[in-house]
């Protein structure tokens, strides 16, 4: 595998998640990445029909995507299993949308944009949510789950019903996954 600089901010992440499972210095790596670099590129895929999840590295501690938004993709609104989300913005801007689910249906909450640069944490204890890339352009984030997420749930938008989704992945360190994605993730992360 060649180190590139995405290689090297995973290590960086590894180490710092090790130091402080609650991931203080999370933000500060990302934030310092997106600024600085762009070899993500490579790893990078985009698809007319929805959101794509691309795997750049997956471990016991964590899993790294970058996802490609084209204009007018939306993430379900959904929750994260338990586990920490950073998500920094690499190109483009992201609206973000707390919702909470009550007896009723979905509340929604604040809605926030994040520019290029700008890193975003949520976990269940905060809100569920929904992404949606802003102002008719597609976008693209960097997104660290700790620890990886194999399922969460998604919410209805209208009636709140819950539904437990298997998440999987469209390519793996910039292989495209035809077939089933967990020969790839084996393929270079066993
Ligand atoms: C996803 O991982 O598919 C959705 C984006 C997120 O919640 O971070």
């Amino acid at each position: 595998m060649n180190q590139q600089p995405i290689d090297d901010l995973c290590l960086r992440l590894a180490d710092a998640l090790k130091r402080d499972p609650r991931g203080t210095q999370v933000p500060a790596r990302l934030a310092e990445y997106a600024s600085e670099h762009d070899d993500w590129r490579s790893m990078l895929h985009f698809s007319k029909d929805s959101y794509t999840r691309n795997l750049v590295h997956r471990c016991g501690p964590f899993e790294m995507l970058l996802l490609g938004w084209g204009a007018g993709h939306e993430s379900p609104v959904h929750d994260h299993s338990g586990q920490q989300c950073w998500m920094a913005v690499l190109e483009g801007e992201l609206e973000e949308v707390h919702l909470r689910s009550t007896p009723e249906g979905l509340a929604e909450g604040r809605s926030k944009v994040f520019k290029t640069g700008e890193v975003a944490y949520i976990q269940d204890e905060i809100a569920l949510h929904l992404i949606r890339p802003r102002g008719g352009q597609p976008a693209v984030s960097l997104h660290l789950y700790a620890k990886p997420i194999d399922t969460c749930m998604t919410f209805d938008r209208v009636t709140g019903k819950p539904c437990e989704v298997p998440l999987s992945y469209h390519s793996v360190r910039g292989v495209l996954c035809e077939d089933d994605p967990a020969d790839h993730v084996r393929a270079q992360f066993a």
